[in-house]
């Protein structure tokens, strides 16, 4: 009777044991993979992805107060032609409701203002809407200073609404655009498909999605000459100019990482948007992308 209590026990110790090993193996399997879901790429290197998130905030800290200077530096004052096209291509009209995503210090919604007022659609009885969001509160308080310079304050026609908020959960309602734009952000975010999520979520029915990022050149020497030139001359000049290389070499290092223009598509796509189409600026260098709610 003593033996087989001894043997019962043992083969019960014998079982346990093995389930722990198999919870255990288990979890060694499983942590990694929970690990490796959780890397994500800042520039060249692996990061965790909310290490991610503290990182890009902090670049934008830092070039807050040269990043319009700097853009018309590194571009050659081409972005501000890339953006013409880029708001030609939305074409509002008065009753666009626009949120304008990572809108930073507000380059894109003072060209949708100025193609409003140009068409002759912007009055005090013709009113426009407007919503800059960014995560970043520095880069909006410098577009803040911005708009005042220009005339743009609520005394006039525009209302323009300043929202500090991550684009990947947006205190918004739901179907409440008929527009949503994001200008060199979206390679900024942590998780792309959650920002498109949101994007379709904050549209109303025939909203439109149009997003204008760089993109990768289809020509191998073009984008050889073109790595030379980024990878080469932008960290220099940031640090000459704002004082700044890491920021700068994190800028060229995305610009890499952030997928294809095909890729892209098909990821718009993916979010639920229809009719998705993009168009190369400067042979690839840039491309605007296009979807509607339907
Ligand atoms: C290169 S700037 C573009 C600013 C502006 N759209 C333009 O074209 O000049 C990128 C902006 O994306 C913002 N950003 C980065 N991650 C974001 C996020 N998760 N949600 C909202 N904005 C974000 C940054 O703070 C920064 O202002």
């Amino acid at each position: 009777m003593a033996l087989r209590r001894s043997v019962l026990t043992l083969i019960s110790t014998r079982k346990t044991s093995l389930r722990l090993s198999a919870i255990k193996n288990f979890s060694a399997q499983s942590e990694p993979q929970e690990e490796e879901k959780r890397k994500t790429h800042f520039g060249f290197e692996i990061v965790n992805e909310d290490e991610k998130t503290k990182k890009v905030h902090q670049v934008f800290e830092t070039v807050a107060d040269k990043y319009d200077l700097m853009n018309d530096v590194m571009s050659l004052g081409v972005h501000r032609v890339w953006k013409d096209i880029f708001m030609m291509r939305l074409a509002p009209t008065p009753g666009t409701k626009l949120l304008d995503m990572a809108g930073g210090t507000g380059d894109i919604t003072f060209r949708y203002m100025n193609y409003l007022k140009n068409k002759g659609s912007l009055s005090a009885d013709k009113p426009c809407s407007v919503t800059v969001c960014d995560i970043n509160q520095h880069m909006l308080d410098v577009g803040k200073v911005r708009a005042e310079r220009q005339g743009y304050t609520k005394d006039t026609s525009v209302d323009i609404d300043w929202l500090c908020a991550d684009a990947e959960n947006l205190p918004l309602p739901d179907d409440s655009y008929s527009a949503y734009t994001i200008a060199f952000g979206i390679r900024n975010c942590t998780h792309i498909d959650k920002v498109l999520e949101e994007a379709y979520r904050v549209l109303q029915p025939g909203g439109r999605f149009l997003c204008l990022e760089f993109s990768q050149l289809p020509n191998s020497t073009m984008q050889w000459m073109y790595d030379q030139y980024s990878f080469q001359m932008i960290p220099v000049m940031g640090q000459l100019i704002a004082g700044q290389w890491k920021p700068y070499k994190y800028l060229v290092e995305s610009i890499r990482q952030f997928p294809d223009q095909e890729k892209f598509k098909a990821m718009i796509e993916e979010a639920g948007f229809r009719q998705v189409t993009y168009e190369n600026l400067t042979f690839g260098v840039c491309a605007i992308h296009s979807g509607f709610k339907i």
